[in-house]
């Protein structure tokens, strides 16, 4: 469980997280909220890369201010927003290997656990390519692996599909099914709000450093979204448009039109 307790930040006196009081276990959580509203500061939060100036995040247990970044990271996985300057290994396998090395993970297993974690990205080939040399959404895709070889309790990816062409948004959200199905905690940010239909049990929505809003993806959806500068996925539009509730995916809408139409 991730436990975050009148969370109150600020960057050279200005306070930017506002007393926000969050918890998650074993779920997929959507955080959402307009540019500047706070994500990325509360996310580094839930793996220590950032300390409260107020108030408590525990992660299993543990409070933030009192263990390491190295510690919370085996627990709490943390994939940036910008991860082109995390990189510092000479080949894409070593770069992803590094983690579980860390773990102690040598010969087979390494081998093997970095063979996953590429082919999960849809990355497999790229062992021997420099880091530096990859384009942006390959970097974006290696920083998800790279995560990910260390199968950390929990996952959070920001904005991980930001400028990702649709084959490999679709290979990182499979990944992210498959992690869910596996049993991991994620919290995903995103501006997408077609995939937080698609994939959000929950979601958060955070306006002004404030939570402003916490609850199931269909209670979310009935907000008045632009208030918040976010807008409906037109999926969901067309539903209420011809009659059908809810729907998640292409797929449920059209079989809920079949049944319509019979
Ligand atoms: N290192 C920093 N120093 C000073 N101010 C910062 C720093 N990082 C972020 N901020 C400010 O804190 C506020 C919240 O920024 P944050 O990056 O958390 O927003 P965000 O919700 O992730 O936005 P986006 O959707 O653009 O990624 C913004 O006003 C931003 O300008
Ligand atoms: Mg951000």
């Amino acid at each position: 469980m991730i436990e975050v307790r009148n969370l109150h930040f600020a960057y050279d006196g200005r306070e930017v997280l506002k007393g926000i009081d969050f918890a998650m276990g074993r779920e997929l959580v959507a955080l959402v909220g307009p540019n500047g509203s706070g994500k990325t500061t509360f996310a580094k939060h839930l793996n220590g890369l950032l300390k409260p100036v107020k108030g408590k995040v525990l992660v299993d247990g543990m409070d933030t201010k009192e263990h390491t970044v190295a510690e919370l990271s085996r627990v709490v996985g943390y994939v940036f927003q910008n991860p082109e300057h995390m990189f510092f290994e000479e080949t894409v396998f070593d770069e992803v290997a590094f983690g579980p090395r860390n773990l102690g993970i040598e010969g087979e297993e390494l081998r093997k656990r970095v063979e996953w974690a590429l082919k999960a990205v849809n990355m497999k080939g790229y062992e021997s390519r420099s880091p530096y040399s990859l384009s942006g959404g390959e970097k974006q895709r290696l920083a998800i692996a790279c995560i990910l070889a260390m199968k950390p309790k929990y996952l959070i990816l920001d904005e991980p599909t930001t400028g990702l062409d649709a084959r490999s948004e679709r290979s990182v959200v499979n990944v992210l099914k498959s992690l869910r199905e596996m049993g991991h905690g994620i919290l995903l940010i995103t501006h997408d709000m077609g995939l937080v239909l698609e994939l959000a049990e929950r979601v958060v929505l955070i306006h002004g450093g404030e939570k402003v809003f916490d609850g199931p993806v269909t209670d979310f959806f009935s907000l008045p979204l632009t208030n918040y500068g976010l807008s409906k996925p037109e999926l969901l539009n067309l539903a209420e448009e011809t009659g059908v509730g809810f729907v998640r995916t292409v797929e449920e809408l059209v079989g809920a039109l079949e049944v319509k139409l019979r």
